[in-house]
């Protein structure tokens, strides 16, 4: 079936939102596994950036959920069946998780390592000492976590490649700006 521009689509803060947090979302889980890439004195900026990106992917899923309850999403196509809108559901659902999850869970590993947040106008200090036999534990949740929401978008991503350009039924194009008139 060939929907095209015709799909009913999110609206235009619901598209910025997401493609703002997927972008970070990517971004951050590069500068986290390359965390001890740059010459050891940028660690610290390096780090503080990894958790500023990361608070801010909390700040927009918690915008995107406040904005997903008085904006439904658009209706699906009337052939999905119940089973697809229940795994459809449960997939997104469990993305919304993760994106809580995971920069809520990096808060462990920083504060184990006695480090707090610097937010430029004030910082934020950690309410822990440096807690050697802990920070292995708390670094490797976190990585998993991380590795699960990408793991997740993956799958997702293309889901949503395959629905448009393999069954044509013009999904991703619910995520996409209008066309101009
Ligand atoms: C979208 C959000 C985030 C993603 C995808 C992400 C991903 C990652 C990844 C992949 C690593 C590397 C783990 C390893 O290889 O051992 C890491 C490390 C880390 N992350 Fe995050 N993270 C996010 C948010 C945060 C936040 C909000 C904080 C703090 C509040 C944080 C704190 C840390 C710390 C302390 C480390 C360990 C750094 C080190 O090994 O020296 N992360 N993160
Ligand atoms: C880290 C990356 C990503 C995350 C965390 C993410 C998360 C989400 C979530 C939570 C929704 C449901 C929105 C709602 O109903 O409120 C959604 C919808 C959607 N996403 Fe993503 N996404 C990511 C990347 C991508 C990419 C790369 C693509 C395309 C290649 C994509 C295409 C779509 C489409 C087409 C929808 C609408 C699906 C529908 O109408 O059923 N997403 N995404």
């Amino acid at each position: 079936m060939q929907v095209s521009s015709i799909a009913p689509r999110y609206d235009s803060i619901a598209r910025s939102l997401h493609w703002l947090s997927a972008l970070l979302i990517v971004i951050n889980f590069v500068v986290g596994l390359t965390i001890d890439a740059p010459p050891k004195s940028f660690y610290p900026a390096y780090l503080n950036a990894h958790v500023l990106i990361g608070l801010a992917v909390l700040l927009l899923a918690a915008a995107r959920l406040g904005w997903r309850a008085r904006h439904p999403a658009p209706a699906a196509p009337p052939e999905t069946g119940s089973l697809w809108r229940l795994a459809i559901r449960v997939g997104h659902g469990a993305l919304y998780l993760l994106m809580f999850a995971v920069p809520l869970i990096g808060l462990a590993p920083l504060f184990t390592r006695g480090r707090g947040i610097d937010l430029g106008l004030f910082q934020i200090a950690s309410p822990l000492a440096r807690t050697k036999e802990w920070i292995g534990t708390t670094t490797e949740i976190h990585e998993i976590a991380a590795w699960a929401l990408i793991a997740l978008a993956a799958g997702h991503a293309a889901a949503a490649l395959y629905h448009q350009y393999a069954l044509k039924d013009g999904v991703l194009l619910r995520m996409m700006p209008e066309p101009r008139a």
